[in-house]
């Protein structure tokens, strides 16, 4: 969606169209699962369309981002949200979580930001997440996925090549659908507890949990 985050004021407008609100869907399908007073991680946040669900469940959620611009926005709706005492947003990437404590998150979440990330980050960030949750803390994943059959592949290949020419055109980059996520997951200790994928078999929602150890 990087295409999208090159005019942040345009992008919840745009991911709503692109989508036709179906994520918006997902992300309270997703967000059902965080309780009042919990400590919840946004990796990615963007504009805060995780972040702010979670605050308004009463949750003290912590959003993290590379992209100030996206940041500024996200703060600015918590302020029209009257959310800002369980919110804190900090321009910061994955490759930081380093510095956050052990066993100190009861949910972690992201949206759309780990097929942004390449794969060598993205086993970084899983075994980092399995560190800061506490034992039996969830992990919330929505995101884009690469589809396992044939006919899914080609199909999604063509109906993603004009966007991918965008947003290569404007941004000199482009993302691509995590391959293998329950996997990758599994591969570093994560116990899977639902996987949902579309029609398209090109997005899943995830809900993973960290072994009681
Ligand atoms: C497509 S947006 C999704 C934003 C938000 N989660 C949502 O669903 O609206 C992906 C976000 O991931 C952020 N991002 C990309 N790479 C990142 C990294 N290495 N660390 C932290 N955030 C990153 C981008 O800046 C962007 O705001």
């Amino acid at each position: 969606m990087k295409v999208l985050e090159s005019a942040p004021d345009r992008y919840d407008a745009g991911i709503r169209i692109l989508t036709l609100g179906r994520l918006d869907k997902a992300y309270d399908r997703l967000t059902s699962y965080i309780k009042r007073g919990q400590k919840v991680l946004d990796i990615g946040c963007g504009t805060g369309a995780l972040t702010l669900r979670a605050a308004q469940k009463g949750a003290n959620v912590k959003g993290i981002d590379v992209n100030l611009q996206m940041l500024e926005i996200a703060q600015k709706r918590a302020n029209k949200m009257n959310v800002t005492q369980n919110v804190e947003f900090c321009v910061m990437g994955v490759a930081e979580l380093d510095g956050e404590t052990s066993e100190s998150y009861d949910v972690v979440m992201s949206g759309l930001c780990f097929s942004e990330l390449t794969e060598h980050e993205l086993v970084y960030t899983l075994k980092e997440l399995k560190r800061i949750l506490k034992p039996r803390g969830i992990l919330l994943l929505a995101d884009e996925v690469r589809p396992t059959s044939l006919s899914k592949k080609t199909f999604n290949w063509l109906i993603r090549l004009p966007l991918v020419i965008i947003t290569y055109i404007l941004t000199q980059t482009t993302t691509k659908g995590v391959e293998n996520l329950p996997e990758m997951m599994e591969r570093e200790g994560f116990l899977i507890e639902s996987v949902s994928s579309n029609k398209m078999g090109n997005f899943i929602e995830l809900v993973g949990k960290k072994p009681e150890e």
